[in-house]
């Protein structure tokens, strides 16, 4: 299999920091094909520092990012090419007005030089598309963004990562300010996504993207482990990443149930 064909990803090597304080140091990871990768790591582990380095919008100080064969390390313009992104949405801020469809349409004519902000029948149609696959009401399409709730938020920016077709999304914390039975929801989106596209998505909580998932980074900041769920979710490894936040219990169901 060629990564030309399939999403890949390949971290080399991958050192950053912010001015002189070290966060990830010497990582390396690699996936090939469709699926999920969850990173999962206490606040402050460096989870959104390591998506930014694979969007390339901080440049590691040694190491390289490598998606479906090409050098895009420090490059956002070609990670761009190959990723659609919802930031977290706690820190993402919207301060002027804009509506739902408008948001996702401005991914759509950003880049454009000529005609700048005019969408052909088609992209309109494609905005309409994704905001219909997310799952959002007609209702909610030209309300502002910032009278949202949560989950439509969280819809909203999964529709903009979407809608130009990418074939890895890399999505930050997506069950933040989502209510359970959202969560849960949720989860069966980002999942169908993965039987087409890589998702890469942090988190807080395993078990929702579990069945879907094919590698689970665990991380905080210079120790990490990767591997397959079944190899990194286990006790020992846990403690090592999460510390006294892990409790052990002798036995535990875990039952996610939609109530379908
Ligand atoms: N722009 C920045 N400048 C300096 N330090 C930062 C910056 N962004 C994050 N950090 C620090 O890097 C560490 C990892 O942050 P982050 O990647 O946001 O962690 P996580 O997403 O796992 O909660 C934290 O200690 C945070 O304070
Ligand atoms: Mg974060």
């Amino acid at each position: 299999m060629s990564c030309s064909v399939k999403p890949c990803i390949r971290l080399e090597n991958v050192t950053v920091g912010y001015g002189g304080e070290k966060i990830l140091d010497n990582l390396s990871i690699e996936h090939l094909g469709t699926g999920i990768i969850q990173i999962l790591g206490p606040n402050g582990a460096g989870k959104t520092t390591l998506l930014k380095t694979i969007l390339g919008l901080l440049k590691p100080w040694e190491g390289r990012v490598i998606i479906n064969g090409e050098d895009v390390t420090g490059k956002p313009d070609r990670a761009g090419k190959y990723i659609g992104y919802t930031p977290q949405l706690s820190l993402h801020r919207i301060y002027y007005p804009i509506t739902l469809r408008e948001l996702v349409e401005c991914c759509l004519v950003m880049k454009r030089k000529w005609p700048r902000l005019v969408l052909r029948r088609e992209e309109k149609e494609r905005v309409i598309r994704v905001l219909e696959q997310v799952g959002l009401p007609r209702e909610a399409w030209d309300k502002d963004f910032n009278n949202l709730s949560g989950g439509q938020k969280q819809r909203g920016l999964i529709a903009r990562a979407l809608v130009r077709d990418p074939p890895i999304l890399v999505l930050d914390e997506p069950f933040s300010n989502v209510d359970p039975t959202g969560k849960i929801e949720l989860a069966e989106l980002i999942a169908g996504f993965s039987r087409e596209k890589l998702v890469i998505v942090t988190s807080h909580d395993p078990m929702l993207l579990l069945k879907h998932t094919s590698h689970i980074l665990l991380i905080n900041r210079n120790v990490y482990v990767y591997g397959k769920p079944e190899e990194v979710l286990i006790p020992e490894i846990a403690e090592k990443i999460y510390g006294h936040a892990v409790i052990r219990v002798r036995e535990h169901l875990h039952i996610l149930d939609s109530h379908a």
